[in-house]
């Protein structure tokens, strides 16, 4: 049994699994890493339920919170990791507890969509989409999600043609990825 605290946005209880990816296990996925950005810096953190099941189970659904920190590597909005689905056909539901930032969703055919993701707002990842969070606000971007067991993570095909960076104070500002970015596959 665990319990979703409403007022923190965590989940508390003993049947749940962490992970917190840091900067230095994803540096590549940035544009402008300097010397001056800490490796061990956590990005982002995923708690959801351990509820008994492995990824690849089939017919079994995950349930979880990502929180993204605010801040920027460079110019570039912290962000996810960023997947597709291993298991391609398989959706997937966010949606936003708190802060602001964006959703970016790149479809099959290369066409990709940016989404407004804050408080109250739901968003379906439908299959074979990569998807990844950018935290484009000034504080924690906290983000519901529900996902099949069978749906699995592929780190590796899935691919973002845009990046989001700060411009100024406030300015969010897109940036078209070139064949040089390495985060391109
Ligand atoms: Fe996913």
């Amino acid at each position: 049994m665990i319990h979703f605290n409403k007022e923190h946005l965590c989940l508390e209880g003993n049947e749940i699994k962490y992970s917190q990816p840091k900067l230095g296990s994803y540096a590549e996925y940035y544009q402008e890493l300097t010397e001056l950005d800490d490796p061990e810096k956590v990005i982002y953190e995923v708690e959801y339920h351990d509820n008994g099941l492995k990824e690849g189970d089939e017919g079994g659904l995950f349930w979880g919170i990502s929180h993204v920190m605010p801040g920027t590597i460079g110019d570039e909005y912290h962000m996810t990791k960023g997947h597709l689905h291993q298991k391609k056909a398989t959706g997937e539901y966010y949606w936003g507890l708190k802060g602001e930032g964006l959703l970016l969703l790149v479809f099959a055919d290369n066409s990709y969509e940016l989404q407004e993701v804050k408080e109250g707002s739901v968003h379906y990842i439908p299959g074979n989409t990569s998807h990844r969070l950018i935290n484009s606000g000034i504080e924690k971007l906290s983000v519901g999600a529900c996902w099949l067991t069978e749906s699995g993570h592929d780190y590796v095909n899935c691919h973002f043609p845009i990046r989001v960076v700060k411009n100024g104070e406030s300015n969010v500002e897109i940036i078209n990825c070139t064949s040089e970015d390495k985060n391109k596959s």
